[in-house]
């Protein structure tokens, strides 16, 4: 069996991620999304939060498991037998970040090989920090994000 991991902050998780994941679950048997959970990120959702709205948000993808991890990256790959880590890239800003993770990731885990897949164009801008920038301010977020999601941030900055 082909499995890999898909990890991150996940705060929240956007239409982009969903788009990653649809891709990345086409290419593996089982996908592994693990929402990171670091004390020392401030996250506007906690993990537990964070670990319904993606459950919510992928609940008709079969092959898509959700799990929270905490410590290395490239220790979860080894007790999740993974073969591959999926990250997504945008721009061209976000390559030397995510060329260091996936260097540093082979170094600690021989088998944590990094595949880098593209969103679609139209999710290409999107990213968490964003929508929680816009959504703080009453912006439009509807269509960028799963409704959980788009419920769940419209509570956090206190509307209905
Ligand atoms: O969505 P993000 O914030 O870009 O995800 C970053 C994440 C969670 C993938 C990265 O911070 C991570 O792997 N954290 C786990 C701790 C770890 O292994 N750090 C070393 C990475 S080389």
């Amino acid at each position: 069996m082909r499995r890999a991991v898909y990890p991150g902050s996940f705060d929240p998780i956007t239409n982009g991620h969903v788009d990653l994941v649809k891709r990345a679950s086409l290419l593996f048997d089982e996908l592994v999304v693990a929402i990171a959970d670091n004390p020392r990120k401030q996250a506007l959702f906690s993990h537990a939060e964070r670990l319904e709205m993606v459950q919510k948000s992928l609940q008709d993808m079969p092959n898509v498991r959700v799990i929270v991890f905490q410590g290395l990256l490239a220790d979860l790959v080894e007790q999740e037998n993974c073969s591959a880590i999926i990250r997504g890239l945008r721009a061209v800003s976000d390559f030397e970040y995510e060329f260091q993770m996936a260097l540093m990731n082979r170094k600690l885990s021989h088998s944590a090989e990094t595949v880098f897949l593209m969103p679609s164009l139209r999710w290409v801008y999107l990213s968490s920090n964003l929508i929680k920038e816009i959504a703080r301010h009453n912006g439009a977020i509807k269509d960028l994000v799963p409704d959980v999601v788009y419920r769940k941030l419209r509570a956090a900055f206190g509307r209905k």
